[in-house]
């Protein structure tokens, strides 16, 4: 079975397997950290896994044994515990050398309802990570930013000294992260990267739940023949990125020379889809696969604290760390929609 990883570049699959290492993955029973782990594994690495299953499953951690057979799997170790309590997050760093942080709350409507929790995981775990990570003496530290921390900044492209005021407590959360990971690097010297992930999708992406991302859930309500909404009137766009350019990333930051540490970067492809052109692909791409959705999509009112467009300029991530994007949005769900069609299921009637 081929894993994430023979989706990377040959060369950057050639340096992790010629230095094995210990990684710690935070949110690793989430989407983008199982598929950090299964990259990981699958390149002779050794993983430790830190979630607490607010957002993660089990099933997605399974998966990845499946995926990458058993002898990597015994390369892995997984810690049931919470960011928010320190002694967890000490614990997870013990003898790690990279540390690649994912674990958050996503979703800008969750935290507009709960901003307490999101705030509380977000931000303050995040520095129970950095603290931890410090202490632990590890050699890289890189953690999901948000595409979000462009908030109110109209400039498109987006590049990532101009930034506007935060739309959302989620953007919030994500801009202090920022924040304390470069007084981290000025009062301690300590190297962490930032990744401005913009929309990424892939397998293991729940498609279910109030706050699923928008690729997995419309895939989703046309499988089950459901009502499609679309936000708006259908103009707001999004640069949508596979997740193997997210992994790319990740290992290249993690691996980055030091100066080019202490820095965030875009992680995106570079090019916009509305979400009436995404509505167009996706009926096109589950027609080719037999999945026939007929019917056009409701509009609704815009979402608040939704950002209307968005697109990023790759530049500073393809000069300094060597980044290029492997897949687009078509590519992209070439790969993915086999997932989507074993994954979810249509309603099954009576
Ligand atoms: N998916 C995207 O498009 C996107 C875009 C921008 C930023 N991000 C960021 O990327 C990261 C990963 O997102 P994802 O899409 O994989 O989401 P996800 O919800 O699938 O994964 C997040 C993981 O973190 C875990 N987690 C949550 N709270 C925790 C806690 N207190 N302690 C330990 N683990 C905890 C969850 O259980 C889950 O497994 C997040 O930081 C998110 O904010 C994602």
């Amino acid at each position: 079975m081929d894993t994430i990883a023979t989706l990377l570049p040959q060369p950057l699959q050639a340096r992790l397997k010629a230095a094995p290492a210990a990684w710690l993955v935070t949110g690793a029973a989430g989407f983008i950290g199982s598929n950090l782990v299964e990259a990981l594994l699958a390149l002779d690495q050794t993983v430790v896994g830190l979630d607490n299953f607010a957002t993660g499953y089990r099933a997605n951690l399974d998966e990845v044994g499946r995926r990458v057979g058993s002898e990597a799997w015994t390369r892995f170790r997984f810690i049931e515990g919470d960011i928010r309590n320190l002694d967890d997050c000490r614990a997870a760093c013990a003898g790690i050398r990279h540390v690649l942080h994912q674990a958050a709350l996503g979703s800008v409507p969750r935290s507009i309802e709960d901003p307490l929790t999101t705030h509380a995981v977000n931000a303050a775990g995040f520095v129970n990570m950095l603290a931890a990570a410090r202490d632990a003496g590890v050699a890289s530290f890189t953690y999901a930013a948000s595409s979000s921390t462009y908030g109110d900044e109209p400039t498109l492209p987006k590049v990532e000294d101009r930034i506007g005021r935060p739309l959302s407590p989620y953007a919030a959360t994500k801009l202090f992260n920022e924040i304390d990971a470069e007084v981290f690097a000025r009062c301690y010297g300590f190297k962490a990267i930032g990744l401005r992930y913009f929309n990424v999708f892939g397998p293991r992406q729940d498609p279910d739940g109030a706050y699923a991302a928008v690729i997995p859930q419309w895939i989703a309500t046309m499988i089950r023949g459901d009502a499609v909404f679309i936000n708006g009137d259908g103009s707001t766009s999004r640069d949508f990125c596979f997740v193997a350019n997210a992994v790319q990333a990740n290992l290249l930051a993690a691996l980055a020379p030091d100066e080019h540490r202490d820095q965030v970067y875009n992680v995106a492809v570079g090019q916009r889809t509305s979400l009436n052109q995404l509505f167009d692909t996706l009926q096109a791409r589950l027609a080719e696969h037999g999945v026939r959705y007929a019917r056009r999509p409701s509009y609704r009112e815009f979402r608040a604290g939704d950002v209307l467009h968005s697109l990023a300029d790759i530049g500073k991530a393809a000069d300094r760390l060597g980044y290029a994007p492997s897949h687009d949005l078509r590519d992209g769900l070439g790969v993915a929609m086999p997932w989507y069609l074993q994954s979810i299921h249509p309603h099954t009637s009576g």
